[in-house]
């Protein structure tokens, strides 16, 4: 497995200021800990802590028949929807994205280990639909409609018109089988229509909210189904576990960073834009941009996170970072090892005067723009985190999962709220029902 190692060094911050921490670390490590949770999630009803020991406690047998149906899924689709919103899909695509191909969906099928994988339910745009469509349309298609409540509008419009589409391309019988359901045990629209149609259906733990559940089947079915070894995830999700166990500051890299984010922000720093220079990641900082920013922005408070791409962005964002308004700090996802190299040739000519970087790797170069670009951004006024990741493979990818879902539920708790709920989301749905006019919403 591929190390992840946390330098706090940029930040500034001395090891006093970690150190007065030490008690609310405890404090924090021992609710977490106890069985018996401070925090209750008022929207479930739940204690949402199972992620914390779900890499040690998962259901094997479940996980056995996902890689059962994710085999049928690979053997008969050349096309996987995935339906869904939030939680319920980015972790599988951040997941996705960042350990296959980065053209995994144009590559040949014979060179790609899944069918063509495709997210939809995450907007209301019927341009979006309906290109889906026509694209899709002749393809074998699979589908997974993935809602922890059952009721989340976009994904439910979605399925409504997938469901629909494949029945009349199939028949009831055979869409039945090809149409795969992750939802809550016990409640919810879509669980009614998964008992009524007999649909495949796995189940989201109680205690796992949705920005905190993708290595449950909410993530592994898509995971699977794109040929990347859901047990490796698993497994480095464990290794997580187990490291970020100790309660002393001192040592564990996991809540010295919420700890850094903590300290940062009272010093003003109140945006974290989180940095990568491999595209593959781009959506791993989408689903961390919503895991915490769903959890932390509350109660007028909350750093506000923020994605970069680099190089791409130095020619957009780059010059906010580097002489804007100094209250951002930037944390670097720095992959140590590339999985492939680029030799730049030798050009007689030189026309384009790139005959200095002859005979250097793509890989170097791209580490020399990191290296410049950090050195730039810190002598800028930026505060630097640097994680650093020996390369990217499943382990590393789930042990980077466990470390910032237990730091966003130590940064929520050392901000002073409830880093399970999301109450906000609420407002707009209320709003938009209210103007849809849905039963039970009608504006008095
Ligand atoms: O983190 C969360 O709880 C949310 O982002 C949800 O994942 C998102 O709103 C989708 O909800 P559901 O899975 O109930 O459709």
């Amino acid at each position: 497995m591929g190390n992840v190692k946390v330098d706090l060094k940029k930040t500034k911050i001395s090891d006093e200021e970690f150190i007065k921490y030490s008690k609310d670390i405890k404090r924090i490590h021992n609710e977490l800990h106890q069985d018996n949770v401070k925090f209750k999630d008022e929207t479930k009803n739940d204690e949402p802590i199972g992620w914390l020991k779900w890499p040690e406690e998962y259901d094997k047998k479940e996980f056995e028949n996902i890689k059962k149906c994710a085999k049928k899924i690979r053997n008969d689709s050349d096309v996987f929807l995935v339906i869904g919103i939030g939680g319920s899909y980015l972790g599988a695509k951040a997941v996705i994205d960042s350990l296959t191909n980065t053209f995994y969906n144009l590559q040949d099928k014979t060179e790609r280990k899944g069918p063509q994988i495709i997210y939809v339910g995450n907007n209301l745009n019927p341009n979006y639909i309906n290109d889906l469509i026509d694209v899709i349309v002749d393809k074998q298609i699979s589908i997974n409609v993935i809602s922890k409540s059952g009721t989340t509008t976009e994904p439910a419009i979605a399925f409504r018109i997938f469901k629909e589409l494949i029945e009349n391309k199939y028949g009831l019988e055979e869409a039945r089988k090809r149409i795969y359901v992750t939802t809550d045990k016990k409640k919810g629209a879509l669980l009614e229509i998964a008992k009524e149609e007999g649909y495949e259906t796995f189940f989201i733990p109680d205690n796992i909210g949705g920005r905190y559940s993708v290595l449950t089947p909410v993530g592994m079915l898509p995971i699977e189904v794109a040929g990347i070894d859901i047990d490796k995830l698993l497994n480095g999700a464990r290794l997580a576990q187990d490291k970020y166990n100790d309660n002393n500051i001192k040592y564990n890299e996991c809540y010295r960073y919420a700890v850094a984010r903590n300290i940062l922000y009272k010093n003003e720093k109140t945006i974290e834009i989180l940095a990568t220079y491999e595209p593959k990641m781009r959506y791993f900082i989408e689903w961390w941009k919503q895991l915490f920013g769903e959890s932390e922005g509350k109660e007028n408070k909350g750093i506000f996170p923020a994605g970069v791409e680099y190089t791409t962005d130095l020619h957009s964002l780059g010059q906010y970072v580097q002489e804007g308004k100094r209250n951002i700090f930037e944390t670097v996802l720095n992959i140590e090892e590339s999985q492939s190299d680029i030799t730049i040739g030798y050009d007689e000519y030189n026309l384009d005067e790139l005959n200095y970087l002859s005979g250097k790797n793509l890989s170097y170069i791209n580490r020399k723009a990191m290296q410049a670009t950090m050195k730039a951004h810190i002598d800028g006024g930026v505060p630097n985190i640097c994680i650093n990741i020996e390369r990217l493979d499943s382990e590393t990818i789930g042990h980077l999962i466990y470390f910032f879902e237990k730091a966003c539920a130590v940064s929520g708790k050392l901000l002073g709220v409830n880093p399970f709920n999301q109450p906000g989301v609420e407002e707009y749905k209320t709003n938009m029902f209210k103007l849809l006019k849905k039963p039970g919403y009608d504006e008095k």
